[in-house]
């Protein structure tokens, strides 16, 4: 039986009353958000995972790109770090869409890298980078260039390269988009993992997969826009509601995607979507 007994602790993200204009047009609307330290009375080194749910072209990358601190809102801020300074680029990790790779760097390489800046010596990256290669299933493309992975591996380098820079904080752009099947679970059990390797690891992520969105989550947001007493659609979008997973029993434990409890918050979702 998984235990569901954890104590809510200190904030680690927080937006505060944020919104963004692009070229006079609303695109994010008093997004409020927090992210608080969950840590788990049973089971040591759980980290988080928390996915952000909207339909295309609703601002989940502009929100992302936000709480990351690649791009500064239009009002609001970003607090972020247990002590809850204002965000700047490079205080989280980012796995774009596209996942780039130096292309000129073969795969050992581009983590090496990676590792490098982060301060590892010579010999403790080449152990690290060595140890994820192997522990992901990429040990036999450690000599590839970018150019030869698949999509699924190409994601798989991203992740670990900037894992290995030593992030807390991993902010993930549709991590399943563009994937088969097969490659998407692959990507959902690396998100996993990745949370449980240490406690203070977050991860958000945007999406509009819905199913995979709560295989991987703890916490579940849903992205929308609101309307007037009217029926008119107000400009710009907003967290709308919040899907507590933990509360629901649809997280930490292995297998959630074939219990009916998961089918029917599958379900509820694509309802909610289509009214988005
Ligand atoms: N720099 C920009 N200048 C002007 N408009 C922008 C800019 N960035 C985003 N937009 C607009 O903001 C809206 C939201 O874009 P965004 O990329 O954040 O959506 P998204 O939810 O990530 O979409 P998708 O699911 O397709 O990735 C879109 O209408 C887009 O055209
Ligand atoms: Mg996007």
């Amino acid at each position: 039986m998984t235990s569901y007994a954890y104590d809510l602790r200190e904030p680690l993200l927080r937006a505060e009353h944020v919104g963004a204009e692009r070229d006079g047009v609303v695109i994010l609307r008093d997004v409020d958000l927090e992210i608080r330290n969950i840590v788990r009375r049973d089971v040591a080194g759980q980290g988080q995972v928390v996915g952000i749910l909207g339909p295309s072209g609703l601002g989940k990358t502009t929100l992302l790109r936000i709480l990351a601190g690649l791009d500064r809102p239009t009002h609001g801020r970003v607090l972020i770090t247990e002590q809850q300074h204002p965000v700047r680029p490079g205080m989280a990790g980012v796995v774009f869409q596209s996942y780039p790779l130096f292309e000129h760097r073969r795969v050992l390489d581009n983590l090496l890298v990676a590792a490098r800046s982060a301060g590892l010596s010579r010999a403790a990256a080449n152990t690290r980078a060595h140890a994820l290669l192997e522990r992901f299933g990429l040990t036999s493309h450690a000599a590839a260039w970018p150019a030869q992975l698949s999509g699924g591996q190409r994601q798989r380098v991203a992740i670990l390269q900037q894992l290995l820079c030593g992030h807390t904080y991993l902010m993930m752009d549709e991590p399943f988009s563009g994937l088969d099947p097969g490659n998407k679970a692959r990507a959902c059990d690396l998100i996993t993992e990745v949370a449980r390797m240490d406690e203070r690891t977050t991860i958000v992520l945007v999406t509009h997969d819905i199913p995979e969105a709560i295989k991987v989550s703890d916490t579940l947001w849903l992205m929308g826009r609101e309307h007037s007493a009217a029926g008119t659609t107000l400009p710009g979008a907003r967290i709308i509601d919040t899907y507590d997973l933990i509360a629901r029993e649809l997280a930490w434990r292995p297998g959630i995607e074939r219990t009916p409890p998961f089918t029917a918050l599958v379900h509820e979702l694509e309802d909610r979507f289509a009214t988005l």
